[in-house]
């Protein structure tokens, strides 16, 4: 949550940070602010909204600086406005900063400098920490790196931050703990950014800072210590990332973008690791691991929101395939407990952005228990991928919508193939399932593809529902964690109330909220509980519910039952949520334009929730 930008270097610094903070809107998007170093004098223009109300209202100002700082905000201290929205600056208005995280003990330091006569302009959290920084230098009398690794030392919480200077032009000081900071090194330029996203127009070579590290550009080169004057070397990677991955491409929206590209995010996040032909399935970020996987007694699998769903169809995939006992766990309830962690437990962590923080704090707690942690991220470098024994990475592609599509579908991608392997290696699974499976998997892109044949079928359907205030998602088995997936897509999106549930549990509640206003989707593919699935739409139309049902290509007993098909081409039972939650992923996002909402930064909701 939040998107920092900062610049220094040769080019005009103002247009550079704009456009970074477009490309970081997806992490916070209630109000925007940046502040340039100017003949020895700090221009700070903070806007409540969007980065274009920002960039309203910086239309037709003369400001040329090649040094800046920008952000882009999720409010948690203080409401959305224009005072409260970054840089924030010091007491002498000769500091300014951007910050992401939250500062717990801000109260406290606020009450001290208050007694020492500081003015304070807004209500964050961020606001104190750079008030804090310049009372330090004030009185300690130091650098004012020292005086920023001081203040830090103090502080509790989570933060990335950069810190610009009027004494000191040219220098920008950045320092992360808990939230992303990846610094992009260019020739004699710098670039300072929450993801890697604002940064790889200019360059590849990419520094990403560790938890306690300060990093100082000046005179045109980058040093980094830890918080303790500790030098580091900083170890410059190259990003594999395109740009055209980052842009939308003629698409409307990222999140239909990204839902299209779902064959090839799947394919991609099987490429090197699967070959059918040759029965060969290899996963070269857990081979040490693999015999600890196959010895495992219990898998416990944390994530929250969209990783949360497919750790439930996980818990299917190793129970079924590697017979291993799996608990799935929200990430954040698990890390208030005193869970239970033996010899031999592994667990995976699952996460898109990998930043989430309740997520990233189950696995600190876990690992404080000895469990062995395996990271399932997107993006290459973050901190839950750095904080796992090892892992799979899940090679979606930058996720940019919101609401996680492509993401999702490379998730149940990459755990199939971790249960897969683990099944191989137990020898729970026979010869001839594992050849079909690898076989089947490596047809799924392709099949997705044919699900897409059905857009225009669907956006009709979403036409007749544009307008429902409730919607119900009912599945069983491998379905009911794409029922849960479909209900909240739909939420986050459109603002429509939807609930999933298995299916079979409606009549022990949930069947009383039908009649006939009530769309329920139904996943009712061909599987071992078609039987019963068709029992339950029954029951469903007896009491004049609107059925949607998401079924197998070639079937033709429900749709005489129901009001809306959507087919999805036949598959292994195991590997049904890759394609039944495709059109569920269509349906809200077609609901959701018909609704006129912005689809791809729903209100409130940020895309890497780095608070607890
Ligand atoms: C839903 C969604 C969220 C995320 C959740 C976890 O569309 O995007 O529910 O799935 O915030 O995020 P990651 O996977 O980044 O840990």
């Amino acid at each position: 949550m939040c998107g920092i930008v900062a610049y220094v270097g040769e080019r005009d610094a103002l247009p550079l940070i704009i456009k970074g903070l477009k490309r970081l809107e997806y992490r916070g998007y209630d109000s925007s602010g940046v502040a340039l170093l100017e003949d020895a004098k700090l221009n700070i223009y903070k806007k409540k909204g969007k980065v274009s109300d920002l960039e309203g209202q910086l239309a037709g100002k003369k400001l040329t600086s090649t040094i800046g700082i920008g952000h882009t905000r999720w409010a948690t201290h203080g409401e959305p406005n224009d005072v409260n929205a970054h840089p924030h600056f010091s007491n002498n208005g000769k500091l300014a900063i951007i910050h992401n995280g939250i500062i717990e003990n801000y109260a406290t330091i606020k009450q001290n400098l208050l007694k020492k006569g500081h003015v304070f302009h807004s209500d964050t959290d961020t606001e104190v920490l750079i008030h804090f920084i310049e009372d330090i230098q004030k009185e300690a009398g130091g650098s004012l790196e020292d005086a920023v690794k001081l203040a830090l030392r103090e502080v509790v919480g989570a933060y990335a931050i950069v810190v610009m200077s009027v004494d000191h032009p040219g220098q920008l000081i950045a320092a992360r703990k808990g939230s992303p900071l990846v610094i992009g090194v260019g020739e004699n330029e710098f670039f300072f950014a929450s993801d890697a996203t604002p940064i790889i127009e200019y360059t590849k070579d990419v520094v990403y800072l560790d938890d306690y590290e300060v990093a100082l550009v000046r005179d045109g080169k980058l040093s980094i210590q830890n918080l303790d004057n500790t030098e580091t070397i900083p170890y410059i990677q190259t990003l594999e990332m395109e740009l055209e991955t980052i842009e939308k491409g003629g698409y409307d929206h990222f999140m239909i973008k990204e839902i299209f590209e779902q064959p090839r995010s799947i394919a991609d996040s099987m490429r090197g690791r699967l070959k059918a032909e040759d029965a060969h399935l290899h996963l070269g970020g857990l081979s040490n691991y693999m015999d600890k996987l196959a010895e495992a007694k219990r898998i416990v699998i944390v994530g929250c929101g969209t990783s949360w769903h497919a750790g439930l169809v996980a818990e299917y995939l190793f129970e079924e395939l590697a017979r291993i006992n799996v608990e799935v766990e929200y990430a954040s309830e698990f890390r208030y407990r005193n869970p239970v962690i033996e010899e031999n437990d592994i667990v995976i962590a699952i996460s898109q952005s990998g930043e989430t923080a309740d997520t990233l704090a189950a696995i600190e707690l876990a690992k404080s228990k000895g469990a062995i942690i395996f990271g399932v991220c997107n993006v290459v470098g973050s901190s839950i991928a750095r904080a796992s024994h090892a892992g799979a990475y899940t090679h979606a592609g930058p996720e940019i919508g919101v609401a996680s599509t492509k993401a999702f579908t490379a998730q149940v991608t990459v755990l199939t193939l971790i249960a897969l392997a683990t099944a191989k290696r137990k020898g729970t699974i026979s010869e001839e399932t594992y050849r079909q499976l690898l076989i089947e998997l490596e047809n799924i892109p392709s099949k997705v593809e044919r699900v897409f044949e059905n857009a225009s079928k669907i956006k009709e359907i979403a036409f007749i529902f544009t307008y429902a205030r409730n919607f119900i998602y009912l599945g069983r088995g491998l379905n009911f964690p794409v029922a849960l997936e479909g209900a909240l897509k739909l939420k986050e999106i459109s603002y429509i109330h939807a609930e999933g549930y298995p299916a079979a549990e409606m009549k022990h509640g949930p069947i009383a909220l039908i009649d006939e206003d009530m769309p329920v989707v139904f996943l009712a593919t061909h599987d071992s509980s078609y039987e019963k699935i068709v029992s339950n739409i029954q029951e469903v139309k007896a009491r004049k519910g609107r059925v949607i049902a998401i079924v197998t290509e070639g079937d033709t007993l429900i749709p005489t039952m129901v009001d809306f098909v959507i087919e999805v081409p036949k598959t292994h039972e195991i590997l049904t949520p890759l394609l039944s939650v495709i059109p569920l992923q269509l349906l809200s996002y077609y609901i959701a334009v018909m609704r006129g909402r912005n689809v791809d930064q729903p209100r409130n909701l940020a895309k890497s929730v780095t608070v607890e």
